[in-house]
């Protein structure tokens, strides 16, 4: 969908009534502008809860997208714990600041990240953020970061239901929808319906779910272990009517990856792991450009 606002309308929420009734439109109360950051599809990544493999699953969506040929930005936005660029091996990388303009580090030609860890004096300094100032911060990861044209711009958002999400639900255009992840067990699956519940208030549509450390790879013999059982995801997605993206194992592979800092995805071709995260971005893109 391309919706093109007339310059003197910016205050209009690209989703609005007024516009696609042909209307003129209303302000957003309250609210800034939507970003002008040109991306086709904007996609959440969000876990009831942390340690479920949001990170990982987000930076190897990304590379799969963006080594599938789509132009792919990754926007770390988790204040409390950015962990992307540590897991791509970029950690204490300083974003060049051009003079309106925040560069990416681009990590291949067509994938390039933004993370509030770059702009941090250094990674073991706690930060207490307010929720404006995350706000503020997030406005300006969108609109003065010298993105180029996306096809995608994937989130990695904090565990649980708080500020970010909210934020970026406001302020970014194209908003598709947000992927869930959840490990199997009964406990992260609660966690990723009550994460289910928050999107939907934030009238954000929900992709679809991804269970993720789903059996395990074993490093001896590669077969499937049931560590954490399997399941438990599809079954969610079924109760609660949304789309099964699709499961991912836990292989001890991701974790060497992600402690090297470099994606899983790139590195490997042909594993069961590999055509895992790839059948989970198919999915993905099924949807979303359908
Ligand atoms: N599919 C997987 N296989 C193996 N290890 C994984 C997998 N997914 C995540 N991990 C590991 O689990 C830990 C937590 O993952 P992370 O992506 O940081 O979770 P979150 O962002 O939800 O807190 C990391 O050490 C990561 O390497
Ligand atoms: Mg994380
Ligand atoms: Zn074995």
């Amino acid at each position: 969908m391309t919706h093109q606002t007339p310059a003197n309308t910016t205050n209009c929420d690209e989703n609005c009534s007024s516009c696609s009734s042909g209307q003129p439109p209303q302000p957003r109360k309250g609210l800034p502008p939507r970003s002008k950051i040109d991306v086709k599809h904007v996609i959440l990544v969000l876990s009831g809860k942390g340690g479920v493999g949001k990170t990982t699953v987000s930076v190897n969506l990304a590379s799969a997208l963006s080594a599938h040929g789509r132009n792919v930005g990754l926007l770390d936005l988790d204040f409390h714990g950015p962990n992307i660029p540590k897991m791509l091996g970029i950690e204490g990388q300083k974003p060049a600041v051009l003079e309106k303009h925040i560069e990416p580090v681009h990590i291949t030609g067509t994938l390039s990240v933004m993370s509030m860890a770059f702009l941090l004096p250094n990674t073991s300094t706690p930060v207490v953020w307010r929720g404006p100032m995350k706000m503020v911060a997030i406005q300006q990861f969108l609109d003065e970061v010298n993105w180029g044209t996306l096809d995608y711009l994937v989130v990695d958002l904090p565990p649980g239901t708080g500020d970010e999400a909210l934020s970026i639900a406001q302020l970014a255009p194209n908003v598709r929808g947000a992927v869930i992840v959840t490990t199997p067990q009964d406990v992260a699956v609660l966690d990723a319906v009550k994460a289910i519940r928050f999107i939907e208030k934030l009238e954000v549509p929900v992709i679809g779910i991804i269970e993720n450390m789903s059996g395990m790879i074993c490093p001896h013999c590669g077969e499937t272990i049931d560590l954490f059982g399997r399941g438990g995801g599809k079954k969610a997605a079924e109760d609660l009517n949304v789309l099964f993206l699709g499961a991912i194992p836990l292989d001890p592979a991701m974790v060497i990856a992600g402690d090297e800092g470099r994606p899983y995805v790139l590195l490997h071709a042909d594993t069961p792991t590999w055509k895992a995260v790839d059948a989970v971005m198919e999915n993905l893109v099924k949807r979303v450009e359908s």
